[in-house]
């Protein structure tokens, strides 16, 4: 009787968690959308006080520790979930251990882990397996950094994040990412890119974030309208590269970081959107007077652009005296 009686409690322990898991889908998708207000947050800091220095700890993402900080660790938190479940409940302590490396830590559902039923509709569905073998798929994640790969591997379509930095993709196709409607952030940091074709992310509908730094393009790609961030530094970007007034329908576009390129004009006109446009470094030895402001308009006021960097450009900024009125900040460079 004991055993019917334990039987029975384990039958209705599992059923429990089976009418939980439409909640816990729920509570999923609640804590994703709360993970991608935070990314605004993150990206959208309302703040005027910021210098150089903390922007660049803020906005430099380039590198491994901060990948941490990404929104997607929500995602990530999944794995405890997606990960068979252990029959033997003594096993479970090992997968306590696991989720103890400190990338896991914040984990929000923390908590003893429930014996629920392994989620068969999830999110590592039959997905584009492949990639998923070569590179490592958590929640809609997808990371191949350091894969030694030449080509955008396959990509599952849910996919939101894309990381496939230091690897030797040498060319973006435009079929790489077709019909991935979702993806928001594609980081190819450090490749062997020379040539995108124009339509490689210009009808990704949601695409907010285009990091491309270190990389050999000499020729920016068109840009779908969602697009936040652009990162192209340390290219072999030529004014000529730059569609002609490539930015100014970007009504989204933030920050605009072409610094160590080979510009010899500031691109314009610049959307108002803009808070952060990085040239250093380049070749740029003028500029016009209505680059930054309307010269017709001197009531206007750009508040988001604050900071503008064109030291190590060959221009001497003092000879557009009249330029940077609408400006809240002066921009970084030489005016001697
Ligand atoms: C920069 O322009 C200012 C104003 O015209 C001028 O006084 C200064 O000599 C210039 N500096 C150089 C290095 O040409």
């Amino acid at each position: 009787r004991m055993r019917t009686l334990a039987w029975l409690g384990i039958a209705s322990l599992c059923l429990g968690a089976a009418w939980a898991v439409p909640d816990k889908e729920e509570r999923r998708k609640a804590e994703k959308l709360k993970a991608d207000l935070a990314l605004y947050e993150h990206v959208d800091l309302d703040n005027y006080d910021l210098t150089l220095d903390n922007y660049g700890e803020i906005l430099d993402l380039s590198n491994y520790e901060d990948l941490y900080d990404y929104s997607d660790l929500a995602p990530k938190i999944e794995v405890g979930t997606l990960a068979p479940r252990p029959k033997d409940p003594a096993a479970l302590p090992n997968l306590g251990t696991t989720a103890e490396t400190p990338k896991l830590q914040p984990v929000t559902t923390a908590g003893p882990v429930h014996p629920a039923p392994i989620p068969t509709q999830g999110e590592c569905r039959p997905l584009a397996l492949p990639s998923c073998l070569l590179c490592l798929c958590i929640g809609t994640s997808v990371y191949c950094d350091d894969a030694d790969l030449e080509h955008i591997p396959p990509l599952p379509p849910e996919t939101t994040y894309l990381y496939a930095r230091f690897n030797r993709i040498s060319a973006i196709r435009a079929s790489d990412f077709t019909g991935l409607k979702k993806l928001k952030r594609i980081d190819l940091t450090s490749n062997f890119i020379s040539w995108a074709d124009v339509d490689a992310f210009r009808l990704l509908p949601s695409l907010q974030e285009l990091i491309l730094p270190e990389n050999r393009l000499t020729a920016l790609p068109e840009l779908p309208r969602s697009i936040i961030r652009l990162d192209a530094r340390l290219n072999r970007i030529p004014s000529t590269g730059l569609q002609p007034e490539a930015f100014r329908d970007l009504k989204q576009l933030q920050f605009l970081h072409l610094s160590d390129n080979q510009l010899d004009h500031i691109p314009a006109p610049l959307p108002k959107s803009l808070r952060s446009l990085h040239l250093q470094n380049n070749n740029i030895q003028t500029m016009h007077e209505d680059t930054f402001c309307d010269s017709q308009d001197h009531s206007q006021i750009r508040r988001a652009l604050e900071d503008i960097r064109l030291d190590g450009n060959p221009i001497n900024l003092s000879l557009f005296p009249n330029a940077y009125f609408c400006l809240p900040r002066l921009p970084t460079g030489r005016f001697f």
